[in-house]
């Protein structure tokens, strides 16, 4: 599939090309180190690889590797981070699809893990996913700006009850209320736009980035990441179940809080591209630099699915 651009500095082939090989790249480093389905337990890493591989558009990886290549840093340095949060993600969607969360049949275009493989492995499936994506980032060499320790840290603060499980419980108890603008956007800031911006952090340490580069990287990730959490909620109204590979329609029948339903859909986009217009504001310090990251940011915006 192409996927389209808007970025005026970036010509919308570059951000293709740029995809596809961060993608592929990311794929081959997931594919080394995660047990093959013939280890034992078989059952357990084939529901691993189930998810893994289904088809994410692996956003979080290639922000990664585009901010370390922002900062100056390789993109084999950054691989290890930038496969850690696609386990940490894929973790979370396996458990936010369980009948007890938000119940979804379909995932990636394919059956979710607890469907094929029953709820006890898909729980473990994720767990399991979430040891790994800790044992890849503290195997980072790490670099005299910052131990493979801190980036440890990092991930583990965005992955827990301040942050990512933190949102998703905010979430869940959310469910049929009305909430204030306020109390949405901190949902949305726990439950997604936390992992963005370490995703973007963890590929700027990865890169020794000094601290103007991470303050600057910081804003640019969590403004993007609520963006992307907006038009989530957006595309669970517009779009079709085929075109999402995944249950459409699902937000409003269970009562979800979600910026259409606060907002409407037309300011909810409005939204959306101001956010974005933040986001790239904060890439200024990078110049020519932060192209990449800014046509990345473009594309979250127009994205279909
Ligand atoms: C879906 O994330 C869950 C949210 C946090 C909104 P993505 O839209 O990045 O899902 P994949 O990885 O492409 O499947
Ligand atoms: C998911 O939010 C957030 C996390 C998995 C942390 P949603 O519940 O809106 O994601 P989708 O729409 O199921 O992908
Ligand atoms: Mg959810
Ligand atoms: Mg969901
Ligand atoms: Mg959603």
């Amino acid at each position: 599939m192409t996927l389209v651009s808007t970025a005026t500095s970036l010509p919308g082939q570059m951000l293709d090309e740029y995809l596809a090989t961060a993608r592929a790249a990311v794929d081959r480093w997931l594919d080394q180190r995660l047990p093959t389905e013939q280890v034992a337990p078989a059952t357990l890493h084939r529901a691993m690889r189930h998810s893994l591989f289904a088809g994410g558009k692996r956003l979080r990886p290639v922000l990664c590797l585009a901010a370390a290549e922002a900062c100056g840093g390789s993109r084999e340095d950054a691989l290890p981070a930038a496969a850690a949060v696609e386990c940490i993600h894929t973790f979370s969607l396996i458990h936010d699809d369980l009948p007890c969360m938000d119940d979804d049949d379909f995932r990636r275009g394919v059956p979710t893990c607890h469907k094929v493989f029953g709820d006890a492995v898909a729980v473990l499936a994720g767990d399991a996913l979430q040891a790994l994506a800790f044992e890849m980032v503290a195997a980072m060499p790490g670099n005299a700006a910052c131990p493979a320790a801190a980036m440890v840290h990092e991930l583990a603060q965005a992955s827990g009850s301040l942050h990512l499980i933190g949102g998703q419980v905010l979430d869940l108890e959310g469910e049929g209320r009305d909430l204030s603008a306020p109390e949405l956007q901190a949902i949305h800031e726990r439950k997604t736009a936390a992992l963005l911006a370490t995703s973007v952090r963890l590929g700027a340490m990865s890169a020794a980035a000094g601290d103007q580069q991470l303050a600057a990287l910081t804003r640019f990730g969590r403004t993007v990441g609520l963006a992307f959490q907006v038009i989530d909620d957006i595309l669970d109204v517009t779009q079709s179940s085929e075109t999402l590979g995944k249950s459409a329609g699902k937000d409003q029948a269970v009562g979800k809080a979600t910026y259409p339903q606060v907002f409407g859909l037309e300011r909810s986009r409005e939204i959306a591209h101001q956010l974005t217009d933040e986001a790239h504001a904060a890439l200024e310090p990078f110049g020519g630099d932060g192209a990449m990251l800014r046509a990345i940011g473009d594309y979250l915006l127009v994205r279909e699915y």
